[in-house]
């Protein structure tokens, strides 16, 4: 197999070689690090769609197989058989663990799922209607302010006791900020839930009665989590990994995923989903919400599809739609109407050349508010499930970028295509 790929620039004549890197799965790749040293260019990829940012060895997406492994499991078989827990501990850890390290990794993060009471003040900073997702970026971020004793990113026991920190305490934060929408008193968490139980006993238990945990409600959770742990090199991960790259403490990075993971285009599509079909409204509306997806003037995206690495159908939401019969019967919503109208939504896209023609396939987000809105979840907190789940994609990304030897501080380059030099001009000369 040729290990290198030769550029010739034809106006210089020069001819240079660069090494062919291979993966374990995927396309090699070409180590472009002397290319402006050499040729003096710069490469130009805006949106990195042929471009890769780093080498990690924790998440593989193959987009046209519709492929997605953890550390090499493939997600289907994590789905039937894992759990959060074990999930994280293997995104984290490179394996998966024995019985005694996740029942201590379990313990681990246990005890650390409370916050600091001075922080519940961040919180009354608000408004009640405050987006859940503003409310997570600020208090995340103010983390760092509480743990000066782990913010030594060199030192690999305060990376571990940072990444546990964030993975167990943001349910905490999460189902904080949602009693504050509602005016109900904070619930604290308790440890002898399971990570999905414990967020949805924050959230939906009451100091005045006894709170009953649903397994099914507990168990669709958990699988959801599982499926959003982690996936590669996407827009939060990378913000994540060049905020690290800095050396910025890492509460202030997941911070910095959490405020990219909000956008409609990625994390906040799942919100986006739900008040499409309700703007729908029924399935006689849906040519026409089709043909404005399809209308180049018309600003209107058919939300929850469409993805720029599967070609194929998302793995996760082929899981999460086959889930949302079981959950949503056994919720007793199996007659939700927005489901109904999802699947015809899908029916009649996969059917239509502009979608097919594109590759434009529903992907995780198309289902997953869905199973939220059968839960009881609020439409505002459907992207703050999705962060509470990426943390540990974040933390895991963050970890193995800042274990690297070689990391340095990401500083991409530019196309520059503004003003040619030019003098300053005094005010009273200019016309
Ligand atoms: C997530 O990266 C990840 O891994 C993300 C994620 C993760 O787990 O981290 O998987 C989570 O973010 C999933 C994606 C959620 N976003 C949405 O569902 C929003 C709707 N989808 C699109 O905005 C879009 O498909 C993206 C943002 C997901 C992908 O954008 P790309 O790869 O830049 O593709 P594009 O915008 O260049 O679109 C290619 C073509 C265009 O048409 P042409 O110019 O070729 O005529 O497809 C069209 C687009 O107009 N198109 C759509 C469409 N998505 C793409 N047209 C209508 N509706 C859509 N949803």
């Amino acid at each position: 197999m040729p290990d290198r790929v030769t550029l010739t620039d034809s106006r210089s004549g020069k001819v240079i070689e660069l090494p062919l890197l291979h993966g374990t799965h995927g396309p090699p790749v070409f180590d472009m690090g002397r290319l402006y040293r050499e040729l003096g260019y710069f490469t130009y990829d805006p949106g990195f769609l042929s471009t890769a940012s780093c080498h990690s060895a924790v998440t593989f997406i193959d987009g046209e197989e519709g492929v997605l492994l953890y550390r090499g499991y493939p997600i289907e078989q994590l789905a039937e058989h894992s759990s959060f827990y074990e999930v994280a501990y293997l995104l984290m850890n490179e394996a998966l663990p024995t019985q005694a390290q996740l029942d201590n990794f379990t313990t681990l993060i246990s005890q650390h799922t409370m916050i600091n009471e001075s922080l519940k003040n961040f919180y009354r900073g608000f408004n009640h209607d405050a987006h859940p997702m503003a409310i997570m970026v600020g208090v995340v971020g103010s983390l760092s302010a509480f743990y000066h004793d782990s913010t030594d990113i060199h030192n690999p026991a305060h990376r571990e006791i940072a990444a546990l920190r964030m993975i167990a305490k943001m349910p905490t934060i999460a189902a904080a900020s949602y009693k504050h929408s509602i005016g109900e008193p904070f619930v604290y968490p308790r440890n002898s839930y399971s990570y999905a139980g414990n967020l949805l006993h924050m959230m939906f238990s009451v100091p005045s009665e006894e709170y009953e945990l649903d397994p099914v409600a507990e168990k669709a959770l958990d699988l959801i989590f599982v499926l959003h742990a982690d996936h590669e090199q996407n827009a939060s991960t990378s913000t994540v990994r060049l905020a690290g790259s800095s050396g910025a403490n890492p509460f202030a990075c997941i911070a910095s995923g959490i405020a990219a993971l909000w956008g409609p285009a990625h994390g906040g599509a799942n919100e986006a989903v739900l008040r499409m079909l309700e703007e729908i409204g029924d399935v006689s509306n849906i040519p026409t919400y089709i043909a404005r997806a399809k209308d180049k003037d018309d600003g209107f995206r058919l939300m929850g599809f469409g993805h720029r690495i599967y070609k194929n159908y998302d793995p996760r939401a082929r899981i999460i739609r086959n889930m949302c019969h079981e959950v949503l019967s056994e919720l007793g919503n199996e007659n939700d109407p927005l489901f109904e109208l999802a699947l015809r939504l899908e029916e009649v896209a996969l059917n239509d050349d502009y979608f097919v023609s594109r590759k434009l396939y529903p992907n995780v987000d198309f289902y997953s508010g869905l199973i939220y809105r059968a839960l009881g979840i609020p439409i505002n907190m459907y992207t703050v499930m999705f962060a509470i789940a990426r943390t540990v994609g974040w933390a895991a990304h963050w970890k193995e970028m800042i274990g690297e030897p070689q990391q340095r501080i990401g500083r991409p380059r530019q196309l520059y295509d503004g003003p040619a030099h030019r003098d300053y001009v005094a005010i009273e000369k200019r016309s």
